[in-house]
């Protein structure tokens, strides 16, 4: 363990578990949370986790950045946009976590192929409600 952490081992499962020879038990069931988490001593991958999880409850959810709704979660890690995400006047939005950028007006991914963002400029939702309202 201590070894783990003077290298800022962020993998202990691999690197304590798999290095021993030993017989282990369990009673009960396994818990996937202790076990996950055990491999992901980083910023990096525990965010990324996070979001995993949560995405998985709630895969829909938009919010409000600047003139535009977006997808809540970052499609490259599931970032927190209402956090990490800036829009410049132009539309392009960047994600600060890993500075990937994207143009809301086409969704497309500006950083890389793929990954695609779901986006609508505020005046165009104001409409569609308008629209049904009607
Ligand atoms: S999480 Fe990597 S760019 Fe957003």
């Amino acid at each position: 363990v201590s070894t783990n952490i003077r290298d800022h081992e962020i993998d202990w499962s691999n690197s304590i578990f798999l290095s021993m020879q030993f017989e282990v038990g369990r009673s009960g069931k396994f818990n996937e949370f202790l076990t996950t988490f055990l491999k992901c001593l980083s910023v990096d991958r525990i965010e990324y986790v996070e979001n995993w999880y949560q995405e998985q409850t709630d895969q829909t959810e938009d919010a409000e950045i600047g003139d535009w709704v977006v997808q809540r979660r970052c499609p490259h890690l599931r970032a927190d946009l209402t956090k990490t995400g800036k829009v410049d006047d132009d539309g392009i939005l960047t994600c600060s976590m890993h500075d990937w950028k994207w143009d809301l007006n086409t969704g497309r991914c500006l950083s890389t192929s793929g990954h695609p963002i779901r986006s609508t400029k505020i005046d165009e939702v104001t409409d569609a409600v308008l629209r049904e309202a009607s």
